[in-house]
This record gives structure tokens, sequence and C-alpha cells, in this order.
């Protein structure tokens, strides 16, 4: 099967690298020319564990090619899947579907023979069907269906999450663009992974759904966690006794400084606009990003409170300003509510991330960044957790709290134990929901 990847980002080039190593033949296209060059050498442009070997193993194999050329990729392919950005629109906080409806007009001109066009995008509900009326306008000739695969992967895990899927969704309207999507997933379906065929609108929806929900669970928790600092619970005991519970499920019960990344701001945005489109409006959903917001600058108090009150003349260490470990992505990053904060206070911020730099530099203006977190907790007045990378997980706090100018620790990932971090020497140590 020969495969066209419009958009190599996170999700474009996770899935086209994986796509070529179930044995199809794939083409990754970009309109970014950088990009493009730097796969071309064979490098990475993204930081995702084991995408680099992965990709030289199947470039070597001649399965993987990476183009420009949207046109002549697109004429040879079966199956063209659409995996641009869909980032929110200025102003009103919906799905912006510029660069799908661009690629469908492009995709629509270039079309040789029948072709199946995904949308793996997240996109609302319709859009497949407004792709399909922008190709039917464009090429009055074209032999295609539509369909929708909605991606589920997450960053940091992705070629396992794509490879072993909990499920795949497929929204179609024919048989024949049914039998090609189970062509181009037949690795997973002789493994008896679930692939759920369904109509475009359910899959559309299957994708938004699923992520304000755990979107939910996890403003959820980090709200249950305000209150056990009120009352003098342990978030950590309350979530696992919740989380025992076959029925709710230990994942995404971790409090924290609020979620952030790539889909969760921008999906749960995106479905209150299609709920209060249709007159259906998504109140739990809501009532989520407004708790979200709030529990990001209770954060900003937090680390105020071990700061005596002001941050003013305070020399801050962050460590972690990804929006999870395990990835270089900084979108919506809880990171880039907290640290202009703290520089807006008057504090001088140094930032310790393995990965974080190369997109923070420019979206965190006026911090330091150091590589060794015990150089950059030296003479420090503060010391904040704020994304878990394991090499995070167990430093030597002693060590750490005998350097510092004064040893106030804010652990926003719960990854110390409180009784630790004063025995090490910590005169304050805060973290969320204990
Ligand atoms: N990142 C994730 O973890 C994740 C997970 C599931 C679903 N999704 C969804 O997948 C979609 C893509 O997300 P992403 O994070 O990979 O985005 P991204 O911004 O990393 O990548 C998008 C790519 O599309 C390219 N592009 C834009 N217009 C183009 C055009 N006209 N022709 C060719 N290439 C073009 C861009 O240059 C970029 O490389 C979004 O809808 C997102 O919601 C993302």
């Amino acid at each position: 099967m020969k495969i066209a990847m419009v958009g190599t980002g996170y999700v474009g080039l996770v899935s086209g690298v994986c796509f070529s190593d179930f044995g199809h033949e794939v083409v990754c296209v970009d309109n970014n020319p950088e990009k493009i060059e730097k796969l071309e050498r064979g490098e990475v442009p993204i930081y995702e564990p084991g995408l680099d070997d992965l990709m030289a193993k199947n470039v070597d194999a001649g399965r993987l090619n990476f183009s420009r050329d949207l046109e002549a990729s697109v004429a040879a392919a079966d199956a063209v899947f659409i995996a641009v950005g869909t980032p929110t629109r200025r102003g009103d906080g919906h799905a912006d579907l510029t660069f799908v409806y661009a690629v469908a007009e492009e995709i629509g001109r270039a079309l040789s023979g029948y072709t199946v066009v995904v949308t793996k995008s997240t996109v609302p509900v319709g859009t497949n069907e407004q792709v399909k009326k922008i190709i039917a306008e464009t090429n009055p000739d074209a032999d295609f269906d539509v369909a929708s695969n909605p991606e589920f992967l997450r960053e940091g895990a992705a070629i396992d999450d794509f490879m072993r899927p909990d499920r795949v969704i497929v929204g179609a309207q024919t048989d024949r663009a049914r039998e090609v999507m189970q062509d181009v997933y037949r690795p997973l379906f002789l493994r008896d992974y679930p692939i759920l065929m369904m109509d475009l609108e359910s899959a559309e929806l299957t994708k938004y759904a699923a992520n304000a929900f755990l979107a939910a669970k996890i403003t959820f928790i980090n709200e249950i966690a305000t209150l056990c600092e009120r009352v003098g619970a342990d978030i950590k005991l309350v979530s696992k006794g919740m989380g025992l519970d076959g029925r709710i499920g230990n994942k995404f019960l971790h409090a924290g400084p609020g979620y952030g990344g790539s889909c969760f701001p921008k999906d749960t945005s995106a479905l209150a606009r299609i709920g209060q489109e249709h007159a259906v409006p998504m109140q739990i959903t809501e009532t989520v990003i407004k708790v979200n917001d709030e529990v990001k600058r209770r954060m900003i108090g937090k680390i105020e409170d071990i700061c005596d009150g002001s941050f003013n003349g305070k020399t801050i260490t962050v460590l972690g300003v990804t929006f999870k470990p395990n990835t270089d992505d900084m979108r919506d990053a809880p990171s880039l509510t907290i640290v202009p904060a703290l520089i807006g206070g008057g504090a001088k911020v140094r930032v310790v991330d393995p990965q974080g730099r190369r997109e923070g530099e420019a979206l965190l203006p006026g911090v330091e960044w150091l590589e060794d977190t015990y150089a950059a907790c030296k003479g420090a007045d503060a010391l904040v957790v704020l994304t878990e990378w394991n090499e995070f997980r167990a430093l030597d706090l002693k060590r750490i709290a005998a350097s510092m100018a004064s040893a106030n620790l804010a652990d926003l990932r719960n990854i110390y134990a409180p009784t630790d971090a004063k025995r090490s020497g910590f005169l304050n140590y805060v973290s969320v929901g204990r």
C-alpha cells in the first residue's frame, strides 16, 4: 500500500514512520522546507524517544521517504493522510481549520486514481464532509472517499501507543474506503487490536469526547487536591484509594500544576465551541477549562508563599518547562503561565530542562538556561519542580538544600515525600494536595 502523510509534526511523522514499519511505502510531506531537509539528512526535528532509530531503519529499507512535493506524493498514493495542525483559532476558541482546508484543496488538485483521503488531525464534527466538498469542487472528476481516523498517541510514548493502541477509530462512508483502511491497519487488525468502524461524525466526536474526559479527570483530582490542603488530607492517598476502583482507574489521577500541552487546552476549547454552535452547551468541559486556569494560577501563589510573599529580587530555579516529560513540546505548558509570573514579580529565573530549551528560548524570554541541576540550585532562594523528568526524581536533596541561599522547595508534581524534604534541610516545602 502506498501512503502519503501530509504534515510531519508530532503526529504525522510518528504515524508515517510507524506505517512504513508496518511494511507500507510511505512518503511524509511537509511545506516547511527546513523540516524536510533535516529529515532527508536523517535528523528527527522533534524529540520523541525511539523515533530516530525506527525512522533510520525504514529509510534504509527503502520504504520511507520525505518530500515537499505534495502533488507527486498524493498522485501516487492509495491513501492520503492529513496530519496538519488544528490550533485554537484566535478570538473565539474554535479549532482553526485553515491548514486542513488548504491541504484538502491541494490534495483535490493532485488526486489520480481511486484514493482515500483520511483526516488524522483532530477536527470538529462536519470537517470531513467539508473536506469532501472541497475536493469534489476542486476536482469534479476525482475518484475518492474521505475517512476520519483521529489519533490518540501520547507524546513521549508515541511509538508504543501507535504500535499497541487501545483502539483505532475509523469513520467512513463506503465499503471501499473501509477496506482500504483495514489494509492500512492490517498488522494491528491481525494482532486483534480493536479497530472500530463508524460514521464520520461519531469518529470526529470520539476524539474530542476522549480528550475532554481525560482533561476533566485531571482537573477533578486537582480540585480535590485543593480541598485536601484545607481539610488536612493527602491527595496521594485519596488518589490511590479512588484509582483502585476498577470503574475509576488509576490513570490521570496525579495532582499537579494543571494540564497543558498541544491537545487538551485546544481540544476542550474547541469542544466547548462545538457545543455552543449546536445549542448544547458543554457545561462540564467549560467548567474544566475555568478550573484548570485557576489551578495554574494557584501554583503561582504556592511559590509566592515559600518566597516570603514576594518574588522581587529572588533567584528561583525551575526544573522542567515542557508540558510533560519525554517531549520537547512547549505548547500551552503550565510553565508559560508560571515562569512569566515569577519574572514579572521581579525574580531571576534559572531553568533546567533536558529537551525544552530549543522551543523554550523564544517562549520564555529573560530566563537563564542551565544544564546541571546542582549548579542551577546554587545560591537560589527557591526551587520549583514543574515537570517530572526522571532525572529530577532522585536528586540529592541534602546537597541542594545546603547549597541554596534559602532552602525552599515547591514540588508541584509531588515527586518527593514532605518528610524527606524537611529531613534534607528544606525550611519550606510545599506540594499539591498534601
Ligand atoms: N501532538 C499530539 O500529541 C497529538 C495527538 C493526537 C492528535 N493530535 C492532532 O494531530 C494534528 C497534528 O498535530 P501535531 O502536534 O502533529 O502538529 P504539528 O504542528 O507538530 O505538525 C503539523 C505539521 O503540518 C505541517 N503543515 C502545515 N500546513 C501544511 C501544508 N499546507 N502542507 C504540508 N504540511 C503542512 C507543518 O509544517 C507541521 O510540520 C492536530 O490536529 C492535533 O490536534 C496531536
